[in-house]
């Protein structure tokens, strides 16, 4: 197995192109990552504004299309990246979709449909890079989860779930791959400016915000900011802890 470049490692980051994806995509390249942007390929229009958004990083940023929930695919596609590009030394799991109603309303294909990419995406995509993350002795790997998986959420039984699914993933993949120079955390949003919480109904939204000790949503920066100090090099003390990034909206220790 070819051995990680400190001065140009590798990042690929899920969910690449989303709200909080593209800024976690960009400030990994400012911090020197050679970084690779996974996404649908049927986001035709956003994949082109993406690619427009950040061509000033001259090739740093790339795209490549992928399905999250779909196992072999993932295999695939990591397998594709690390014969083109170089060995994949940070995971950043971003992808992710909502798929809100009551339980008593919420049907098996709601549910099933949210933990294919939620959940198991967060799988399809470690499985396949944790092995040579180990055998180089180099890993970093943040998954998003959120404050609902938290403290859940009405309408959100199946993304509360999932969310904090992905939490108890982290911590025991996270004590799996201690000795070996690997690091799992999760960063927790809170509400962010993004599309996923501008389809929330405004009056919904304005209590949300007024709920926030901070006073405003977060933003994609606030969540690429943490992002960008769990996968720093020196990061290396740091593993299955959860970031929270919610200007105070859910407070614990
Ligand atoms: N926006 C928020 O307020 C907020 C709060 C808490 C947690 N989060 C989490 O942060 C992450 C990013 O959220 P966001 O606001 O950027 O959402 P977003 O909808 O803007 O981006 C999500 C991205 O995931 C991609 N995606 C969906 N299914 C996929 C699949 N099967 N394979 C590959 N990519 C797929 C979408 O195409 C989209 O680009 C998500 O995991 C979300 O649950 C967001």
């Amino acid at each position: 197995m070819t051995s990680s470049n400190p001065t140009s490692r590798v990042a690929i980051v899920t969910g690449g192109i989303g709200g909080i994806g593209t800024e976690i995509c960009m400030r990994l390249a400012d911090a020197g990552r050679q970084v690779i942007a996974v996404d649908l390929a049927t986001r035709g229009e956003r994949i082109e504004a993406f690619r427009e958004q950040v061509s000033v990083y001259n090739g740093a940023i790339r795209f490549e299309p992928g399905d999250v929930s779909d196992f072999k695919g993932c295999g695939s596609l990591i397998a594709h990246i690390e014969r083109s590009i170089g060995p994949a030394d940070i995971l950043v799991n971003a992808a992710g979709i909502t798929r809100d109603t009551s339980l008593r309303k919420m049907d098996p294909q709601h549910w099933h449909d949210l933990m294919r990419v939620n959940l198991d995406g967060v799988f399809n995509m470690c499985r396949h890079v944790v092995e040579g993350m180990t055998a180089r002795s180099f890993g970093r790997i943040v998954n998003l989860s959120s404050v609902n998986g938290q403290t859940g959420q009405f309408g959100q039984t199946n993304y509360s779930a999932a969310k904090a699914g992905v939490h108890g993933f982290s911590m025991a993949l996270a004590r799996e791959t201690a000795r070996k120079g690997v690091t799992v955390n999760t960063v927790s949003p809170g509400y962010c400016d993004t599309p996923m919480v501008a389809a929330v109904p405004h009056d919904i939204r304005q209590q949300i915000i007024a709920d926030i000790p901070v006073g405003r949503l977060g933003t994609p920066s606030d969540i690429a900011r943490a992002v960008i100090f769990l996968t720093a090099d020196d990061a290396s003390y740091i593993t299955g802890a959860n970031l929270p990034v919610n200007g105070g909206y859910f407070m614990s220790f």
